[in-house]
This record gives C-alpha cells, structure tokens and sequence, in this order.
C-alpha cells in the first residue's frame, strides 16, 4: 500500500511517499514496515529567523507557494503516482497553515480520482500522532537486550514527545492503545531551548544552537532548577527554569553563556530522562520511544542510553532519525496507514488544539 502525506502544521512545508506493509495486531505478525520512496522537506526556518518565532501568516503564504513545488518534485521523481491513501495533518499547529496542506491533499486526491482510483481515501492525521509513531521508521535500533529486533517486545512502551509544542509522555500497550499519563503545564521544552536561546542572543530555532554551546560548557557549573522533578506525576514545566536564567544573566553578567546553555540542557533532560524512566518502570514497559525536535539533539539520546545501561534496565530505546525527528510528512504517513488499519477517521478541518 502506498500513502502520500502531506504536512504543513508549523514552519516546515512537506510531502512524502510511502510504501507500508504489516499489521498492527499486537498478538500476530511481524508489525507494520515502511519503506521511505520520498520524503520532500522545505523549511522555512530563514523566512522567521529574523522574527525570532514562526509567524503564521507568512508560514500560510510559504506553504501556499512549496506546496506545488515540492509535489512538483516528487512527480517528477518517476514514482507512479497513485496511492491508496492521501494522509494529511489537521492538527494540532497553526490553523492558517494547516488549511493551507488539507485543501492541497483535497485538491489531489479529487485529482487522483478523476485519474480512474476509485478506491483512493483522504484521511485526517494528528501531528502528534505521527511524532508517536515515527519510531518505526528507524532503520538502526539501539538494543540492549534483543539482539534480534521483535515487535511484540517491544510492548508495554512509554513514549515521549519532545517537540516546539509539545512535551508528553504516553503509556503505550500496543500501537493501538495508548494513553497520555502527563504533559507540561507550561511551556514545551523545545520552546524553553527557543526562549533560552533567545535571552543569550542566538538565533531561532534554538535547540541546534544551544546543543552546539553546550558542548563548549559545564554542565554542572550552574545548578538551575529541575521543574517538577520529585514529584509523583508524569507533568513537565519549563517556563520556570526559563526564569530562573533570566535572572541568573541578569545577576551574572560575566557568566559564559557556554556554561549556561550546559546547565541549562542538563537541568531540563534530567527532569526528561528521570521521569520517562520512572514511567517506564511504574508500567513495566519493555521499550522507550522519544521523538519530535528535540529528540535530535544528541547529548539527550547519550544521556538515556548511559542512564538505561547504568541502571541495567532491559528496556530498548528507540530515537528516529534526525531527519524524522523533525517535522516531516513521512512520520503522517505511517500515522496515516496506522489509523487506515485500525479504521480511525479524524474530520478534514484544521484544528490547531487537536489532541492525540
Ligand atoms: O518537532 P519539531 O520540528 O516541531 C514541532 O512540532 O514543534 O520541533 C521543533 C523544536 C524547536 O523548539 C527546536 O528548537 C527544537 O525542536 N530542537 C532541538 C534540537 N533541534 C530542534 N532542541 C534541542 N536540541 C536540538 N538539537
Ligand atoms: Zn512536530
């Protein structure tokens, strides 16, 4: 079967072709598998940079004209173009923009149908959901304990989401099933790295950028304080961490901001990491999957694993690609085949505080 996504809920305007295979019945079967044909991205990252932030009206205008451009591209790549399933986000992100890919998918489905595909469907996907599934579309596994990669080891799983909007931890009992257990009462810890960023002058987005002067700094040169650490729930809050190095530059002028970016990452993935490992062992899980933005940055992906080795935990950690823990359309697509297996239909409208 092969899905054509379609994504455009922030800054990123993307569309890509995928093949899938596979169930999703946690009882039988290998899993769901995946084969990437194309995964066309056009980031719009220089457009707000000056801004410091995305501004919706100029991601709506930048959609509008890479739309046509990047599917320009993919016909142009020699796929035959005709897919069982036109998967597309609605949700959660910025409404302007998200119009701007659910009228485009409209357009081509209708297109593809006229063509003689009758049997071609047009489904709603949540960003979010796509950022949950993307773990399967990683190709190389970090495996402690199983040497073979196993499907049904893999659940009970706890998956984190780490992205500009999002920070949420979910008990996972199959692909399926799942359920959100906590989320930060705040701000995102991306959108704490893009705030951070911000008071020590570096430009949007701001997680590349401090995870680069992180790695110049000490880490434990400031004590900042760890949100929400020690107590009994899986909530995040980062906005107050945010403040306490606003303060911190205030009264520290000649502090080297290579030691604040240190301490300041280190803080806020010892809050990521203790509490995703404390889930997973309240639900026994088997694996952990992190995914979204934030995902990418590498000291985050070490820590985990020296944590997980440390403690002598049999659990798999499993981290997309760079490339697919940033907003893409291949991770809707496999949402897309998930949610067309498991029958789950979404309305074609934007909706910019959708949930998973
Ligand atoms: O998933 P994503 O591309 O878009 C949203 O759905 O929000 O995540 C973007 C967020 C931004 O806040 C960005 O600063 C952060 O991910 N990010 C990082 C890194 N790369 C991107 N944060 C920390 N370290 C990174 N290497
Ligand atoms: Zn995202």
């Amino acid at each position: 079967m092969k899905i054509l996504a379609i994504e455009t809920s922030c800054d990123e305007t993307a569309i890509a072709l995928v093949e899938a295979k596979g169930g999703v019945n946690p009882s039988t079967g290998s899993g769901p598998k995946f084969k990437i044909l194309e995964n066309l991205v056009a980031s719009q990252i220089k457009i707000h940079r000056p801004f410091g932030g995305v501004v919706p009206n100029l991601a709506k205008r930048e959609h509008l004209k890479n739309l046509p451009i990047l599917f320009k591209k993919l016909v142009a790549s020699g796929y035959t173009l005709n897919p069982d399933i036109v998967a597309v986000t609605v949700g959660p992100g910025l409404e302007p923009a998200l119009w701007t890919g659910i009228n485009f998918a409209k357009e081509i489905y209708k297109e593809i149908k006229k063509l003689g595909n009758k049997e071609i469907k047009l489904i709603g996907i949540s960003h979010l959901e796509g950022h949950l599934y993307s773990f399967l579309l990683e190709q190389k596994r970090v495996n402690f304990q199983f040497s073979i990669f196993n499907f049904q080891n893999l659940f009970p799983a706890v998956a984190l989401i780490i992205s500009g909007g999002h920070t949420i931890l979910i008990k996972m009992d199959s692909l399926v099933k799942y359920k959100k257990i906590g989320e930060t009462r705040d701000d995102a810890v991306g959108e704490a790295f893009d705030k951070v960023a911000r008071l020590l002058n570096l430009p949007y987005p701001g997680g590349p950028e401090i995870e680069k002067l992180a790695k110049k700094g000490n880490s434990s040169a400031i004590n900042f304080p760890r949100p929400m650490l020690n107590q009994k729930n899986y909530d995040f809050s980062f906005s107050g961490l945010k403040t306490s190095i606003l303060y911190y530059l205030r009264d520290n002028k000649n502090v080297k901001i290579e030691d604040v970016a240190a301490s300041f990452q280190s803080a806020a993935f010892e809050v990521l990491i203790k509490k995703t490992l404390r889930a997973a062992n309240e639900f026994k899980a088997k694996s952990i999957f992190i995914s979204g933005g934030v995902a990418a940055n590498k000291t985050l992906k070490k820590e985990f694993i020296l944590k997980i080795e440390n403690l002598k935990l049999k659990i798999d950690f499993l981290v997309p690609p760079k490339n697919l823990c940033a907003d893409n359309a291949a991770m809707i697509a496999v949402a897309g085949y998930i949610n067309h297996l498991r029958k789950k239909k979404r309305r074609l409208t934007a909706n910019g505080n959708l949930n998973i």
